[in-house]
């Protein structure tokens, strides 16, 4: 089916040329947590030696719990919306003080910690703990718009509940977490927003939008 050639497609490409970055190194929940907080508002080669210094002062969630709130605060300098520093901290503290070291292994489980949205939640449940859940966030909202020419408006919030249903039926359930950073990573480069280049784009047989000269029109945002 069109479904399965696109998530063949995709992981392939992925497997050959997806980036390599030090948070895909293994798949710690404690790691790609702190790598999507940290990439909420800032740009991934940005984050790469914050990332890797963060790890080396707080190699673990329970020294991220104890650490000085200063100690934190240094480490965060240069990242800027301190409230993120914040709300890990405090994640940190319920994981261990509250749920004796153990993580929520599902989405849902997982929006019950400070700080982590929906978007959190489907990015370390998908990559962490392998469960086939989407990861919306703007590349998702790019990438499968154009895809499928989906024309909600997504400055509204029920749309995202559109899009989950959406990729939902096409996230792979064998490698979801791959699945959804792939699509990370084709919305960064062959589908950026402006200057996208989806006649090189491996998914270009899959991409409507672009099939019909119409990529430019995607996502559609209410006009105010
Ligand atoms: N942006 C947000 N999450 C990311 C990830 N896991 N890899 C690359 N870019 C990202």
């Amino acid at each position: 089916t069109k479904i399965t050639a696109f998530r063949k497609t995709l992981l392939s490409w992925y497997d050959e040329a997806g980036r390599v970055l030090p948070w895909r190194k293994d798949h710690d929940p404690y790691h790609v947590w702190v790598s999507e907080i940290m990439l909420q508002q800032t740009q991934v080669q940005t984050v790469i030696p914050y990332y890797q210094r963060f790890m080396t002062m707080f190699p673990t969630v329970d020294a991220l719990a104890s650490a000085p709130t200063e100690q934190l605060m240094r480490a965060w300098a240069g990242l800027g919306y301190y409230s993120r520093a914040r709300n890990l901290q405090r994640a940190a503290q319920e994981i261990v003080n509250e749920r004796h070291g153990q993580w929520p292994t599902t989405a849902v489980e997982l929006q019950s910690l400070t700080g982590i949205g929906p978007y959190t939640a489907g990015a370390i449940a998908s990559i962490a703990f392998g469960e086939p859940v989407p990861a919306v966030d703007g590349n998702a909202f790019r990438v499968f718009s154009r895809l499928m020419e989906i024309d909600a408006d997504i400055t509204k919030p029920q749309t995202r509940q559109l899009f989950e249903q959406v990729i939902g039926e096409v996230i792979d359930p064998k490698r979801p977490g791959d699945f959804n950073q792939a699509i990370m990573d084709l919305g960064s480069s062959y589908m950026t927003a402006k200057q996208p280049d989806s006649e090189h784009s491996p998914v270009r047989a899959f991409n409507q939008a672009f099939l019909d000269g119409k990529e430019l029109n995607y996502p559609v945002r209410s006009a105010k």
